[in-house]
């Protein structure tokens, strides 16, 4: 029961954990914020870019549309019916997450954080609120399928743990600048 709410929760999130990894990997060229400053400080700053953002959205796209071919295999083999996932949800759950991290980016440069600063809390759900909120309003009959309330339970626990792990990793592989 609690291990297929865990594999359920997991899988459904996969399209939003992976955009963030990847637009560190692509990460360069020109910031969404084109440079452009807001009372003094940089609206987004230079940790956004265009090509973070699309290769980041592309990826997390690519990976619901592999998981989907995949969905019967690991289902048989994880024993609990994992979902697929429908274009617009494949779509909002990645793009989603883009959009949460670079709302997380606004929130901290506001607050007079430089870019790279943490934000603990912030840091480890921006992309989990962006990815749900924009699935439960691009594809809602889905989202509600699939994010029932005890899977959005672990979702909010497990996705912290992930994302401190995942970064520590990056960080000691040289991947990131900083741990978090
Ligand atoms: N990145 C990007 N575009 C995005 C998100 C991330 O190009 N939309 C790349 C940038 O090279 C960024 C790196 O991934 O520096 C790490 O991402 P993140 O930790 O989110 O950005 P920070 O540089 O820490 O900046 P911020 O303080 O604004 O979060
Ligand atoms: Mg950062």
């Amino acid at each position: 029961m609690v291990g297929s709410l865990v594999a359920t929760a997991f899988w459904a999130m996969l399209p939003a954990y992976v955009p963030n990894n990847f637009a560190v990997l692509a990460g360069g060229g020109r910031p969404i914020d084109g440079g452009r400053e807001w009372n003094g400080r940089r609206v987004l700053g230079d940790g956004k870019t265009w090509r973070g953002t699309a290769i980041g959205t592309a990826a997390g796209l690519a990976l619901a549309l592999a998981l989907n071919a995949l969905a019967d295999p690991v289902s048989a083999l994880v024993g609990s019916s994992l979902p697929t996932f429908e274009l617009r949800a494949a779509f909002a759950l990645a793009f989603g997450a883009m959009l949460g991290d670079i709302g997380a980016s606004f929130i901290k440069r506001r607050s007079g954080r430089e870019r790279g600063a943490a934000f603990p809390g912030l840091d480890q759900l921006d992309f989990v609120a962006g990815a749900l909120f924009a699935a439960f309003v691009l594809a809602p009959g889905w989202a509600l399928d699939v994010f029932t309330l005890p899977v959005l339970a672990v979702v909010v626990v497990m996705t912290p743990v992930l994302h401190v792990t995942t970064n520590v990793a990056a960080y000691k592989l040289g991947l990131k600048n900083e741990p978090w």
